[in-house]
Formats: structure tokens, C-alpha cells, sequence
């Protein structure tokens, strides 16, 4: 697509009379808003023109997003968001884009019937003339909320009480566009970024970025936001989980990645970027109850699961202590709602039962496979993976018992967003 992007770019540069110039996001754009549509593809708005993902050549809006062309003399949208209620099949998935005093619900590009509105008849107690916008789930705010910028303020709309708190940050910059991604919450101003806590508007690390690093593709920036997804035959997985929560986690290497956000791309992330602690990558990972376990060498990590990953007060600890075995593990694995752990070392499954101090080891086989790389058991039954391949069985106990070694299948782009 480069040569594309750069077609754009000299067609702004001769920029003839009265034709708004193409703007190039890799010049350094402070963006008006940005939303994800209801299939995960990011727009990115300036002006009459947008960007869909993270990297690609400027559109004028009116492509996608038809009737905004239609009131022209706007030229610009002041804020977006992707309304997330689930109760309301009416707005779920929907796109809100805020013009003026006016409001546009979109979906599958298509505006929808009674739109646009006055912004205060469809939200109550939101003024006109926004500088941003976004979602705020229930989990990662108090309840279901949008928050709406305006200068230093932030109005903190309840969808179901349609109430409107105000609070002032004024430690913030302006942002002129906000983004949810990935449950992290950014301000956008200039070309810059800054993360913040969407309770309490509280910023953490080192901000604010430049955008260019991490929200598109430009030549001279960083990694834009992803690495390019490996090959299915060469993917080696160190440890997989899914937590109380239904967010699904690979392990590789110092990254990890999020299987079950796929609407919004696959991403890989520094381990860290959710368990600081946790500086040298993973060997096994297991979630019981609402706590996530990371293992690594002789290290147990344990953390609370909430909206964001806790360690729990006294962790790590060795693995004999945490668990009563001896050695490091290769992988391990607890079914839904179960309270032993199997736990994989060379060519043994040791199971553990959580429930009981000190820990005991209840069950003990040696099986036909041996240095595994994960296991996760889901309703379906359990994957035990090795390398780029995995081997299917009903239950632990079909795995206990097992004298050979079942039929083994490729690890798929479908399961693990590899590339085919
Ligand atoms: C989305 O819009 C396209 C054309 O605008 C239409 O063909 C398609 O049926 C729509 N899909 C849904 C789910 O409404
Ligand atoms: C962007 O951030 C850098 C520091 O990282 C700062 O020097 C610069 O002034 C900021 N620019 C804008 C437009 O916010
Ligand atoms: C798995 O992939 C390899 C190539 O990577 C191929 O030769 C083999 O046939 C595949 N096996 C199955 C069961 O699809």
C-alpha cells in the first residue's frame, strides 16, 4: 500500500484550489476522533478524511461513512465511540459520531433511521461541540459509561441512568480523539498520546508518546502497534490460559497475545505490559477461580483478575511451596470449575489438588508424550501442544490413561491467528 500512501501525498502537495489537502498521519496529525467499527477495524478521523487501521493511505470520510459528507459544511467530526451495551441490541456495536450539536448512529455503514439527532435528545446532559469521546464497559468504569471530553472536563455518561457526572482533570492534556484498546484507555492530543486510568483520570509511566510509534505504520517510527503474525508451522507456544473472565492468553517467548479480543486485531505484547513482575517470559499458566497462575523456573505468580491483573500480596513463591512438587514445569492445565491442577513435567502428569494444605500430589503417570509445551482445558475437552502441533483428548482422565499417543493436528490460523 505504500505507493498508494505516497499517490495521496503528492495529490496534497499540488493541493488544488478550493480541494482540501490530503493530510499524511505520519506528518504528525493531532486526529479529531477514533473509533473502532463493529467488525474491530480502528478509523482514525482529520478533517473530511480518515484512516481505517493502522496502516494505509487517508480516505475521505464519505466513503465510509456516506451521510457526514451530506451536512459538508461540518467538514470535521468533533468526537466518535462504539457504543458496547449489550442490552440494547438497538445501539450494541453502533458508532456515535458528534458533530456540532448533532449526533450520527452508524451501523454496518449504514445511518440509522431518525438520525441525526440533536446530541441532547440522545444524550441528556452532554453539551455540544465535544473535543472527544469514548466507551467505558462496566469492569474498567463503574458502570456502563461513555466518557465525553470537553476542554479539562470529563463527562461521565451512564447509559442505563442516561445520568452525567462531571469531574475535571486538569492534569490531563486536552485530548482532541480518545481510544479504548485493547481495555486501555488513551488521550490523543497533537501527535502524541497519554494512557490513562478511566476511573480516575490517574496517568502511570512515562507520557506522553508519540502516536506514530505505536498507532500507525510510518517509515523512520516504531512497530506500529503489531508484529507481523508467525507462520502456524513455526508457532511454539510456552503456555496458554483462559481466565474467570473469558479473556484467552498465549504465551511465547517474552510476548503474549489475546485470543479472544480478535474483533480488534491480534497484537502481540510485552509480557509485562499486564504482569510487570513477570520479567522472563512464562513456562505454564493456569486460572483458577478468579486467579491467574503464571509459572516460571521455580516461581509461582499469582494474580487477582480483574479488570487488570493483581499480584497477590507474598508472590511469587517456589513452586514446591505453592504447589508441593519438585522441579520446573512444562505446562499445566485445570479444567472449568475443577480444583486439580495437571501439571506436566518431561513425560509426567502430576495432578494436584488445590483445596488441600499443605498440597499433595493425588495422582502420578507417566504418558506417551513427553516435554510438552502447553495444555488447556475447555468445555470441549484438553489440548496438550508441542510445538506446532497439538493432540486432542476428552478428559483428564482419557489423558491419564492414554498408552499412546492420539492422531497429532496442526495448531491453525483459526486458533491462533498464525498465518497459514
Ligand atoms: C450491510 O450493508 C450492506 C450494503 O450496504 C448489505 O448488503 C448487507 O446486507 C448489510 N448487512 C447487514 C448485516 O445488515
Ligand atoms: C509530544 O511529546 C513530546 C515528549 O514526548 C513533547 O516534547 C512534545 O512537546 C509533545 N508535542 C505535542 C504536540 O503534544
Ligand atoms: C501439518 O502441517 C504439515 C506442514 O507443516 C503438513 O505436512 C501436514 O500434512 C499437516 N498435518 C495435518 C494433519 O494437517
Amino acid at each position: 500500500d505504500k505507493s498508494r500512501g505516497l499517490q495521496w501525498g503528492t495529490c496534497a502537495s499540488f493541493g488544488r484550489n478550493g480541494d482540501a489537502a490530503v493530510p499524511d498521519r505520519c506528518a504528525g496529525i493531532e486526529f479529531d476522533a477514533i473509533t473502532p467499527d463493529e467488525n474491530g477495524h480502528t478509523y482514525f478521523f482529520k478533517g473530511d478524511h480518515l484512516w481505517k487501521g493502522f496502516h494505509g493511505p487517508a480516505h475521505p470520510s464519505k466513503m465510509f461513512f456516506k451521510e457526514l459528507d451530506e451536512h459538508h459544511h461540518l467538514g470535521h467530526v468533533d468526537a466518535a465511540f462504539r457504543m458496547h451495551n449489550q442490552e440494547d441490541q438497538n445501539v450494541h456495536d453502533h458508532i456515535f459520531f458528534f458533530l456540532d450539536n448533532q449526533v450520527f448512529s452508524y451501523y454496518n455503514h449504514t445511518l440509522e433511521a431518525g438520525y441525526p439527532k440533536t446530541i441532547q435528545e440522545a444524550f441528556p446532559g452532554v453539551p455540544t461541540d465535544l473535543d472527544a469521546a469514548v466507551e467505558c464497559p462496566q469492569g474498567e468504569c463503574m458502570t456502563d459509561s461513555v466518557l465525553f471530553f470537553k476542554g479539562q472536563d470529563v463527562l461521565i455518561y451512564d447509559i442505563v441512568t442516561k445520568t452525567v457526572k462531571t469531574k475535571t482533570w486538569d492534569h490531563l492534556p486536552v485530548c482532541t480523539s480518545a481510544f479504548r484498546w485493547q481495555e486501555h484507555y488513551y488521550c490523543f492530543h497533537g501527535h502524541n498520546f497519554t494512557r490513562f486510568n478511566p476511573v480516575s483520570g490517574e496517568v502511570s509511566g512515562t507520557y506522553p508518546k508519540d502516536a506514530r510509534n505505536y498507532f500507525m505504520k510510518c517509515a523512520d517510527f516504531g512497530h506500529g502497534g503489531d508484529r507481523k503474525a508467525p507462520k502456524c508451522s513455526e508457532v511454539k507456544l510456552d503456555a496458554i490460559s483462559v481466565d474467570n473472565r473469558g479473556r484467552s492468553y498465549f504465551f511465547s517467548g517474552p510476548i503474549y497475545m489475546r485470543l479472544d479480543s480478535r474483533r480488534d486485531g491480534l497484537h502481540a505484547f510485552p509480557i509485562t505490559r499486564a504482569w510487570k513482575e513477570v520479567t522472563n517470559g512464562v513456562d505454564a499458566a493456569f486460572s483458577y477461580t478468579d486467579k491467574l497462575y503464571l509459572i516460571k523456573g521455580d516461581q509461582v505468580y499469582i494474580y487477582k483478575a480483574d479488570a487488570h491483573y493483581t499480584l497477590i500480596e507474598g508472590y511469587p513463591k517456589t513452586v514446591r511451596e505453592e504447589l508441593g512438587i519438585e522441579g520446573t514445569v512444562d505446562a499445566a492445565f485445570l479444567c472449568p470449575n475443577q480444583h486439580t491442577v495437571h501439571i506436566f513435567q518431561g513425560n509426567r502428569m502430576r495432578d494436584v489438588d488445590l483445596t488441600a494444605t499443605p498440597r499433595v500430589i493425588t495422582r502420578d503417570v507417566s504418558l506417551p508424550l513427553s516435554d510438552i509445551d502447553a495444555g488447556l482445558c475447555g468445555p470441549d475437552g484438553i489440548k496438550v501442544f508441542k510445538g506446532s502441533q497439538y493432540y486432542f483428548y476428552e478428559s483428564p482422565m482419557a489423558l491419564a490413561t492414554s498408552r499412546i499417543a492420539p492422531f497429532a493436528q496442526n495448531i491453525t490460523s483459526e486458533m491462533m491467528g498464525c498465518q497459514d
